[in-house]
């Protein structure tokens, strides 16, 4: 765990401490007169997840030196978005195992996952109007808004084994890359930096959040469900044409295209360990798994001009783990 510390007035505050303060925020405002909202609400922030986005918004802030308490309500809010996003994708990917427990829509259904997310959306809208700035209300409108559009997206990709690399990128940094942007822009106008520092603080979130979704796409034909909490193969028996497929594709004998070819046009999961092994054979993890290390190399270098200590560093390793991550 990362055991950065911020100095607040004669305190030192560890992050793993406002960590807490920013879960104490979310529970709080998890609260809704309708039973229904508390129960699935509860269930799926109960099961944990990484909290990656929120440490964000709290190490940029940290990095310039900002303590108030508003940084505690914008990385709840960037939280609670990630959340309703999770809530529709096990919906639209029909996935039934997320942090290790059923998901909300194997569970509640379908409908009552659709709407609770959109319950987590506008209750994200309520908390970012608290802080009562218009730059942080812009930039987090423009996230929810691209992410949606990354998600329709990506539903007009499916099953198309001819998919460009580039425009596979494109769905990776609109619904996973420009949420992580928002924190770390969030942070740095919180810790009033320029525009110029601002913008590097984007840059390296946005690299950031395109390493973590490549590495997540990755683990979905090399990980351990047991350890992911999600159940892998999920990608392919939608027919999703991610990077580990377009480079085993590009890289495989013409035998081995065509099983990949009408694995994404069909959603063939039975074909995973076929896969799998084409996939291993190809190098197509290593490939994959060096795109997501040179997103985080760019994210790295963008560190460059943070005023320097724990916050900074605590960037820095989040990088390194964001790539060797096996869950
Ligand atoms: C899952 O995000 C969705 C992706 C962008 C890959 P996380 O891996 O951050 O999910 P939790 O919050 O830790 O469960
Ligand atoms: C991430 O995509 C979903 C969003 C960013 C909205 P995935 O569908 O790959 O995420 P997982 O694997 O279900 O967590
Ligand atoms: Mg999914
Ligand atoms: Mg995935």
């Amino acid at each position: 765990m990362l055991t950065t510390s911020v100095a607040i007035g004669d305190d030192l505050i560890s992050i793993d401490t406002a960590m807490q303060r920013v879960d104490a925020v979310i529970r709080e405002r998890l609260a809704s007169r309708v039973a229904l909202i508390d129960q699935i609400s509860h269930y799926i922030v109960n099961a944990g997840g990484k909290r990656i986005r929120p440490r964000l918004v709290l190490l940029f802030a940290q990095a310039f030196g900002y303590e108030g308490s508003a940084r505690y309500e914008l990385a709840a809010t960037v939280e609670f978005i990630h959340t309703a996003t999770l809530l529709h994708d096990d919906v639209v990917d029909e996935s039934s195992l997320r942090r290790g427990r059923s998901t909300a829509n194997a569970l509640f259904g379908n409908a009552a996952s659709v709407l609770v997310g959109d319950f987590l959306y506008s209750r994200a809208f309520q908390m970012m109007v608290s802080v009562n700035n218009m730059r942080v209300l812009s930039v987090l409108a423009d996230a929810t808004n691209t992410i949606a559009e990354g998600e329709v997206l990506q539903l007009m990709n499916m099953h198309d084994p001819d998919l460009a690399v580039e425009d596979y990128l494109r769905v990776i940094r609109f619904k996973t890359a420009k949420l992580f942007e928002a924190s770390a822009r969030l942070g740095a106008i919180l810790g009033g930096a320029h525009l110029a520092l601002e913008e590097g603080c984007a840059d390296y979130g946005r690299a950031l959040g395109t390493a973590f979704q490549l590495v997540d796409d990755l683990l979905d034909y090399a990980g351990n469900s047991d350890e992911l909490g999600k159940n892998v193969g999920d990608d392919l028996r939608e027919g999703k044409p991610t990077l580990p497929l377009l480079v085993a594709m590009a890289r495989g004998t013409a035998a081995e295209r065509q099983v990949i070819r009408h694995a994404i046009e069909q959603g063939e999961v039975e074909r995973l360990p076929e896969i799998v092994g084409i996939v291993r054979r190809t190098g197509a993890l290593e490939a994959t798994r060096a795109a997501a290390q040179a997103e985080a190399d760019v994210a790295i270098e963008r560190l460059r001009d943070l005023p320097h200590g724990t916050a900074r560093e605590a960037l820095l390793e989040l990088c390194v783990r964001s790539v060797q991550r096996s869950f």
